[in-house]
């Protein structure tokens, strides 16, 4: 009792000093009525904030709500900066991942082993994931502490250096989303009808086999067994009239591994032969297990076609065995055209079918010199697409990108071993010549979003010609 009273004694006590007479009336403008002040009371603004220059005890009042306010503003001021400077830490980040996507897909471009490209890919992985922990410490919480009220211009000189890198990766990754959500069908695409095939339905089951891999092919969202079954018509200016509506059908990346297993491909051939194509083609990767080359004669190599079935082989094959897959694809009566040209007559005109299958193997083909012949290059990457319009290439197909695989909203595909990075993930372009790169049928990782397998024909049309019935 005592206690609280002495308690409720000195509060009172602390309360009039501090706030002085309370019960006398306060006058807060220079209109009203002022008692205790000489002069007019107002707010003003001094150098450490807003000041009270009004009555002394009134003015010691005031104060602390004027010194609460400024805490408060300061308060508000510091918490505006560090979410900003969080905000300049995550877009740091967001450039840092954009680099290093860059350089993977740059590196997968070339014919380095696969072992040195997974030990690669790793250390990316891991770099795009520690490097905002590294932020976080080295920049937000030490050295500068921009995060504990630091300042920005303690920065050291070589983190700075690679902050101003990492805008540079934000501005190309903005280049990137802006590409992917502006971009056009090229101007010779005419139509293009699609259907989707569950080859699941189809088959009864899911050919999941039993690969290294295979959890991935049960997850739910994944399009690995969902092919998009297309017709597409472009005309290209070079044609001959007499060709008009030759189709072309273009098969790329099976990727034989045992995650997706033989059912899927052979489900796949018969959807070939029901397209009844006039060429067949087929751009690389064939396998990434060569124990399954025996999957080749049952399913893709039995496909025959009125001007013949012709490959050539990518950076996969050369991983796990060129040799042995041409000597299959060849005893299957498919041509192989890396490094060479093949002249087809076909109604009175000349087709020359090349392939090229740099940077892992081989040369580019010599062209003959023949200048009126059509000209159909298959090259497993799309990177080769100048060299092809350097040598007057009417149409060169490749695959290799897989479309990027996973097709993130908005930002759209990330990865694509190409120089190019995801310009040519997936899709046609006009670029004279037209390029035409297959997402593919498969991949090593049986995982895909938004981005299913594709089995595409091709039909070309002459400028000259009669339009065909495009119904
Ligand atoms: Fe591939």
């Amino acid at each position: 009792m005592i206690l609280r009273l002495i308690h409720s004694t000195r509060n009172d006590a602390d309360r009039r000093q501090h706030f002085g007479r309370l019960d006398r009336p306060l006058a807060l403008s220079q209109s009203g009525p002022v008692r205790s002040s000489p002069r007019p009371a107002a707010l003003v603004r001094g150098r450490g904030g807003f000041v009270w220059t009004g009555s002394h005890n009134t003015r010691d009042f005031l104060q602390s709500v004027v010194l609460r306010f400024n805490a408060r503003q300061e308060s508000c001021v510091h918490s505006v900066m560090l979410w900003l400077n969080l905000l300049i830490l995550a877009f740091a980040a967001v450039g840092h991942a954009e680099l290093m996507v860059i350089l993977v897909n740059r590196l997968d471009a070339l014919p380095i082993s696969r072992p040195a490209l997974k030990r690669i890919r790793m250390a990316v992985d891991f770099s795009i994931l520690s490097f905002p922990l590294l932020l976080l410490w080295f920049v937000g919480f030490h050295g500068p502490a921009v995060l504990l009220n630091g300042s920005w211009s303690n920065l050291a000189t070589p983190w700075t250096v690679y902050l101003v890198l990492c805008g540079a990766g934000l501005v190309a990754f903005s280049a990137s989303v802006i590409r992917w959500k502006t971009r056009q069908t090229p101007v010779v695409q005419i139509s293009n009808h699609s259907r989707t095939i569950d080859v699941t339905e189809r088959l009864g089951f899911k050919p999941i086999g039993n690969g290294k891999h295979r959890f991935l092919a049960t997850l739910p969202l994944n399009e690995a067994f969902t092919v998009q079954v297309s017709d597409k018509r472009y005309i290209l200016p070079r044609l001959p009239i007499e060709w008009q509506g030759l189709s072309i059908l273009h098969l790329t990346d099976s990727h034989f591994i045992g995650n997706v297993d033989r059912p899927f491909f052979e489900e796949i051939a018969r959807l070939s032969e029901e397209m009844r194509p006039d060429l067949v083609v087929f751009t690389g990767d064939l396998l990434d297990d060569l124990d399954l080359l025996h999957w080749l004669p049952a399913t893709f190599g039995r496909l025959k076609a009125p001007l013949g079935c012709y490959y050539s082989l990518g950076n996969h094959d050369w991983f796990y065995g060129a040799d042995e897959i041409r000597a299959e694809f060849d005893r299957c009566g498919w041509q192989n055209t890396a490094g060479r040209s093949i002249v087809v007559e076909h109604r009175g005109h000349r087709l020359e079918i090349a392939g090229t299958e740099r940077p892992w193997m081989g040369q580019h083909p010599e062209f003959g010199a023949e200048p009126s012949a059509f000209r159909l290059v298959l090259s497993h990457t799309p990177d080769h697409i100048a060299w092809a319009r350097s040598n007057s290439v009417d149409l060169m197909l490749s695959g290799h990108n897989h479309g990027g695989q996973i097709i993130l909203p908005v930002i759209g595909p990330v990865f694509a071993p190409s120089k190019y990075g995801v310009r040519y993930a997936g899709g046609a372009f006009w670029t004279d010549p037209l390029l035409y790169v297959s997402r593919g049928l498969a991949g090593r990782h049986p995982l895909r979003l938004n981005c299913p397998p594709e089995l595409t024909r091709l039909i070309l049309e002459s400028p000259n010609a009669q339009p065909l019935d495009r119904t």
